[in-house]
């Protein structure tokens, strides 16, 4: 017999079907003992007789044949979806037996320690909470693909496997076998090859990209997190902001409608004009922050394009070196670099940093004497960004784009206190896999294949 899911049940009413899943619950009324049986899809009330149900436990796996009979009146349950209907079990299969659990997972489960959470992840995402969460950041990433392919983009995975980009985070590196003493780094974004894919002549691309950072971990932070990540040629600054409002307005308006957006289009802010008012550059706009539903946006604008870092003596960018300031004069750029302004854009939202993004530098000239500027020797420009300049040189469009952190946009909308709890397998905030328990030691073998040797710290 064909599996049915349990949300295809109320449609079989007098059929037999067979289901298959979890024992969510297990009520025992002597001569009677309800089930309610768990799949992906919900959850269905079963019927069965003490001898069929007897041994059965929470979160034992079994397969389930019986009839599909409306409930008497007064024992239906308006509040689940199969609440009209039960079904009479004929027969019971245990697929596989299950332990007690390390804890509840009925409730929203906030109250437990969140080391014990994240090391039994597989059942702690059993919960209806990360459940509905993990299937909304589904929902959304859909309708962001929908929405960008309908506006010509198109998506391109570019490789995990790369050189290190300057996001100012630091990388995590990859040991080359192949070329001993090498190393690939981890993406920190996409950027130079979403760059480059507008020299290819992709000119809208985007990306639900994976991004890699090797810093500290705090509730808005991942060292493994996911963009997403868009650029376009032959933009200017107002277009990207415009498509991007568009996009998560209709997010909002469509997946979120209990939600309300205070102010449509979103203002638009300089940064001085930001942390002379509120003191940030992702200020909270909201009117009423007690309220769950109530989101505001806004564009900050004209980021100053240098800062100066006293540790190492140099002008380096806020944002990264290829955003295009708002002169391409480098003589103007040297007799005021404080003053100079960029074209880039963050997202703020009920003071989160929710995206950022730049017109980029695209003239080679410009961009060489920036990153000089910024304490590069001729040669380390070379080194490092070789590429991009030889790329440049076969005719280049002008082109920005912005990258939007997908978990923070999410935990703001779902009202969560972090980013953990809109992800299936986030990090500890000590960086740690506490499932897999990663990160973990190799072997010597493997060691020795990479020309390894690990000095322990003291
Ligand atoms: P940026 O570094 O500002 O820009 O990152 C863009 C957005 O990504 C999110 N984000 C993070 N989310 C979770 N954990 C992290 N560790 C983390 N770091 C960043 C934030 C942030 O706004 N390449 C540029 C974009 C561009 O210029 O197009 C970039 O990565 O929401």
């Amino acid at each position: 017999m064909k599996r049915t899911f349990t949300n295809k049940i109320l449609a079989e009413k007098g059929s037999k079907v067979q289901i298959a899943g979890w024992i969510a619950t297990r009520r025992d009324h002597g001569k009677i003992i309800f089930l309610d049986v768990r799949d992906m899809t919900g959850t269905v009330q079963v019927v069965c007789s003490p001898e069929l149900a007897k041994s059965l436990r929470p979160e034992w796996v079994v397969e389930i044949e019986g009839t599909v009979k409306e409930r008497p009146d007064a024992m239906k349950n308006s509040a689940v979806e199969t609440g009209d209907i039960e079904i009479a079990a004929e027969k019971i299969a245990v697929l596989s037996e299950a332990k007690t659990l390390p804890f509840a997972i009925d409730t929203n489960g906030y109250e437990i320690g969140e080391e014990k959470r994240l090391q039994y992840r597989y059942l702690d995402l059993r919960r209806p909470r990360l459940k509905r969460n993990i299937e909304i950041r589904n929902r959304v990433t859909q309708f962001i693909r929908e929405f960008l392919v309908k506006e010509g983009f198109i998506e391109i995975e570019t490789p995990i496997l790369t050189k290190s980009t300057p996001e100012g985070a630091r990388d995590f590196l990859v040991p080359s076998r192949m070329y001993s003493g090498k190393f690939y780094a981890l993406p920190q974004s996409p950027q130079q090859y979403k760059q480059l894919l507008q020299v290819a002549g992709f000119e809208r691309y985007f990306q639900i990209a994976r991004c890699f950072r090797d810093e500290d971990p705090r509730g808005d932070r991942q060292p493994e997190f996911t963009q997403l990540d868009i650029e376009m040629s032959f933009v200017e600054q107002e277009d990207m902001l415009r498509l991007f409002e568009e996009l998560y307005t209709k997010v909002v308006e469509e997946l979120f409608p209990e939600k309300r957006i205070i102010q449509t289009p979103f203002p638009r802010i300089s940064y001085k004009e930001a942390m002379a008012k509120w003191g940030s550059d992702k200020p909270d706009l909201r009117k009423d922050k007690s309220s769950p539903n109530e989101l505001a946006f806004a564009f900050i604008v004209d980021f100053p394009m240098f800062e100066w870092k006293e540790k190492e003596g140099r002008w380096d960018a806020v944002h990264h070196p290829f955003t295009r300031p708002q002169t391409e004069d480098i003589e103007e750029v040297k007799k005021d670099p404080a003053n100079v302004l960029a074209y880039q854009y963050d997202l703020a939202l009920n003071g989160y940093e929710v995206a950022g993004g730049s017109l980029r530098t695209y003239k080679p000239e410009f961009l060489r004497q920036v990153l000089e500027f910024m304490g590069n020797t001729k040669e380390e420009v070379q080194e490092k960004f070789g590429h991009l300049f030889e790329a440049f040189e076969y005719g280049v469009p002008p082109h920005g784009g912005i990258a939007a952190g997908l978990e923070r946009f999410l935990a703001v909308l779902l009202n969560e206190p972090n980013i953990r709890e809109v992800m299936v397998f986030p990090k500890t905030g000590d960086s740690r896999d506490l499932m897999m328990d990663s990160p973990s030691e190799i072997s010597p073998g493997q060691l020795k294949e990479l020309s390894l040797e690990i000095k322990k710290r003291k």
